[in-house]
């Protein structure tokens, strides 16, 4: 409650504030001080119900995780679990550093709750990611809920050595981070897609499965692959050996007035609810139960949390929703979630 309130008083300001800026200010003010950060975060939320769900074989805290770009390069992790997530996904990360596309490449449609980004993977990279998560193991900051990494190519790499690419993310992080999910379907990085075709897909799965020697493995689906591509990519998934699916990342659709702007790149938040919902149906069914699913796409209120969990996601995952309704997001949805659960 304290926590929403003082959201709706901080965020016209923020608001005003390029959207890029408002998110390098704030992750910056919660690196900085991250001990203070959590300790105000924790007494803010309150006491949470606890939720432990499995995933495969992780134990997540609750089903509401953090999604892959918020937080790229771990500055803030241990502020995540302190908000109320049960999981969290850092990265993007690439094995070198990259600066990703030129600004502006991130913008609000406010109205709607959405987002545009083609930010195209700026991190730095998988040496420093490594080096930012061991800090936070050995200050005893480390989150008791698990942390995934989700690791794309370089830029400069082209697709035929995309795999090496990808496998070099894996060896520094194995011994830190509790999953990976792959991620090839980022529109923001050239060519990328083209990784989700059935062939070069399961090459890479393949190198990275093995690579991970038993770290679970992920893999993060597009919304814009219809149907019948995307339960063939479950297919190629599951044969792979992959402990379940994300589903799903941004859309170059501008559904509505959404491509108002005119800006490139990958749109996000409310407006991508109706086709992440759809898809994220198409792909329960493909995996008919074998692996689990978990849903990513436009979640902004516990009813949505609950509407994909009740469709057959284990776990949910937002972004958006965190930027337009604020840090009291993801613990208003462990309780919502809680309170229907104790219905059933
Ligand atoms: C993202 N997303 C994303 N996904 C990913 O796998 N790797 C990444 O680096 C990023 N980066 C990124 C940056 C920005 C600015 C946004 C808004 C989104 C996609 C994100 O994880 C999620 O899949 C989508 O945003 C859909 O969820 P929401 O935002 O509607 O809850």
């Amino acid at each position: 409650m304290l926590l929403d309130i003082s959201w709706r008083l901080a965020r016209p300001a923020l608001f005003r504030l390029d959207a890029e800026e408002a998110h390098h200010g704030v992750i910056s003010a919660l690196a900085r001080h991250p001990a203070a950060a959590c300790a105000l975060a924790r007494q803010a939320v309150g006491p949470l119900p606890a939720a432990p769900v499995a995933l495969g074989p992780l134990t997540l805290g609750n089903r509401v995780g953090l999604a892959a770009g918020l937080d790229k390069d771990g500055l803030a992790l241990p502020v995540w679990e302190a908000l109320g997530f049960g999981a969290i996904e850092v990265g993007t990360v690439t094995p070198r550093p990259q600066p990703g596309n030129p600004a502006p490449r991130l913008h609000r449609l406010a109205a709607e709750g959405g987002l545009i980004n083609r930010m195209g993977f700026n991190n730095a990279g998988v040496q420093a990611l490594a080096a930012r998560l061991g800090g936070w193991r050995d200050a005893g900051l480390w989150p008791r809920v698990p942390v995934g990494a989700n690791i794309g190519r370089n830029k400069s790499t082209p697709n035929e050595a995309a795999a090496d690419d990808y496998v070099a993310c894996v060896g520094p992080l194995r011994g830190l981070v509790n999953w990976f999910t792959v991620n090839v379907s980022s529109p923001n990085t050239p060519a990328l897609r083209a990784l989700l075709a059935p062939g070069p897909l399961a090459r890479l799965l393949d190198a990275v499965v093995a690579a991970a020697g038993g770290v679970p493995v992920l893999l993060k689906l597009s919304p814009d692959l219809d149907d019948a591509a995307l339960a063939a990519v479950v297919e190629v998934a599951v044969q792979a050996g992959c402990a379940g699916l994300v589903a799903t990342n941004t859309t170059v659709s501008r559904p509505g007035d959404t491509g108002r702007l005119g800006a490139e790149g990958g749109l996000s938040g409310r407006p991508l609810w109706p086709l992440a919902r759809r898809r994220i149906l198409t792909v329960l069914e493909a995996t008919d139960g074998r692996v689990p699913v978990v849903g990513v796409g436009g979640v902004d209120s516990p009813g949505r949390a609950a509407e994909l969990i009740g469709m057959g996601c284990t776990a949910v995952q937002l972004y958006s929703g965190l930027i337009f309704e604020g840090p009291g997001l993801p613990g208003r949805i462990v309780r919502g979630l809680s309170l229907l659960e104790g219905r059933r």
